[in-house]
């Protein structure tokens, strides 16, 4: 790379390799499949499938598009589509660069209790049982060390730059991530129970449906393609002129909805055989247990039955689930990050030392007041300020790009784009309907 040039993904597969690993994450393999379980799985299946088709795909394309415009960091990007210069911008720039920031914290305890999951069952096996248990009991001291472990190899991925640490990373990560779960789900569906959890996923039953139910789809497709935040304004301005965004945009979403699909085949199963195995997934009312019973007690319980294959089950499970975070929580660092390094002259280095600072400063302060930051701290996050960022993107896209601008930037890698279908109805569904979408989510939920 020249110098003083920018940098770039060095190719098309190493794009889609990097943002399908920003999308697909914790929300994919635990959020999905949870909600999915508690809400009569089918129903939320299909709402799901069309609330990425009807609002979350053209979001994406719309974040791509302004941060390939830009080239540059999310508040020149988002600046360079504004008409004059003006503070609002960088206003919201910072906004999504915070909300990143919050983001990245709560996803490293969580993240952190994966890793303590994959490891304790490893001491176990060489006899260090106090440390195993030490791993998996809820403590400050482990949510707070596990935290910082997991935020330090995000920190070094991000060192390492675009192509050589968030490229080569996901390129190495996704793959494998894909076959662990098809290895995993195939097991799952030969065990006994498998076909009932299987039936619930894929036979709608009507009587679920709820206008919650379709609010919670909405919040879950948007979490689940990184939106709002700029992680995508950031990725798409490593993004080469030469690619053609909306069709790349969709890649990127039907491999994020296939991973969750995924899960979903592994998690509804996976629930049912636990509960042959005689592990209680319902509470007494008859309602599903929480997702995080689900996940860290229903799972490791069905792990135990299966004896030494178990094992491997498990800690390939939980191998699963932090490579997906971490292709994750890359994504969030790179945003302030890559606006530290252009709007503050720093070195790369240096950017990710004291970003990431902030980061476990963050993460330290929910792991000490738990009980009452760590929920607050994600509503604030993924309920208010994501979709509150998504409907300023979608209006910035839609009403205050010059249309001629935004047909130019997308032409670039899609000549024919002018006479397409698309163009026809995109910039106006922007206009309209993403904005509307998204009131809507807002106003259900205050
Ligand atoms: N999409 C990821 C997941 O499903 C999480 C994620 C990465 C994210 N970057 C984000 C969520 C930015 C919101 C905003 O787990």
């Amino acid at each position: 790379m020249a110098s003083g040039s920018r940098a770039q993904f060095s190719s098309k597969l190493g794009f889609i390799m990097a943002a399908a690993g920003s999308a697909v994450g914790l929300g994919n393999v635990w959020g999905f499949p949870t909600q999915a379980a508690s809400n009569g799985g089918a129903v939320f299946l299909i709402v799901y499938l069309l609330m990425v088709v009807v609002l979350a795909l053209p979001m994406l394309i719309a974040e791509l598009t302004i941060g390939r415009h830009g080239q540059a960091s999310p508040l020149r990007s988002i600046a360079s589509i504004w008409p004059k210069r003006s503070k609002v911008p960088v206003g919201f720039g910072l906004l999504g660069l915070l909300t990143a920031l919050m983001i990245l914290s709560f996803y490293s305890i969580i993240a952190g209790w994966l890793a303590g999951y994959l490891v304790s069952p490893i001491l176990d096996l060489i006899g260090l049982h106090t440390a195993a248990n030490w791993l998996e009991s809820f403590s400050l001291e482990r949510n707070l060390v596990l935290a910082l472990v997991f935020i330090g190899l995000t920190m070094k991925v991000v060192m390492s730059g675009v192509t050589d640490g968030i490229e080569r990373w996901s390129s190495r990560l996704m793959p494998v991530l894909v076959g662990l779960f098809v290895v995993m789900i195939i097991y799952i569906l030969t065990q006994d129970g498998a076909m009932d959890g299987l039936k619930m996923y894929l036979v709608p039953d009507m009587s679920h449906f709820s206008a919650d139910l379709v609010v919670g789809a909405m919040g879950q497709a948007f979490f689940s393609l990184s939106l709002g935040v700029t992680v995508m304004m950031v990725y798409g301005s490593y993004l080469p002129k030469d690619i053609n965004i909306p069709k790349t945009a969709a890649q990127v979403a039907a491999i994020d909805t296939g991973i969750a699909f995924g899960a979903g085949l592994l998690i509804l199963p996976a629930m049912f055989v636990a509960q042959k195995h005689g592990v209680q997934i319902y509470d007494q009312a008859g309602h599903l247990l929480n997702s995080d019973t689900l996940v860290f007690t229903v799972l490791p319980a069905m792990f135990d039955t299966m004896g030494s294959v178990g094992v491997i089950v498990g800690i390939l499970f939980f191998a699963l689930m932090l490579i997906a975070a971490l292709t994750s929580s890359i994504s969030m660092l790179e945003v302030p990050v890559s606006c530290a390094i252009e709007e503050l002259g720093h070195s790369r280095k240096k950017a990710v030392w004291w970003i990431g600072g902030v980061a476990i400063a963050l993460a330290a302060a929910i792991v000490f007041n738990f009980g009452t930051l760590f929920g607050l701290v994600i509503t604030i996050s993924t309920v208010y300020l994501q979709p509150l960022l998504g409907l300023v993107w979608a209006i910035c896209a839609g009403w205050v790009w010059h249309r001629a601008g935004l047909l130019e930037e997308i032409r670039q890698g899609n000549p024919e784009v002018a006479n397409s279908l698309f163009w026809k109805v995109w910039p106006n569904y922007l206009r309209y309907v993403c904005p509307i979408l998204m009131g809507l989510v807002f106003w259900v939920t205050i």
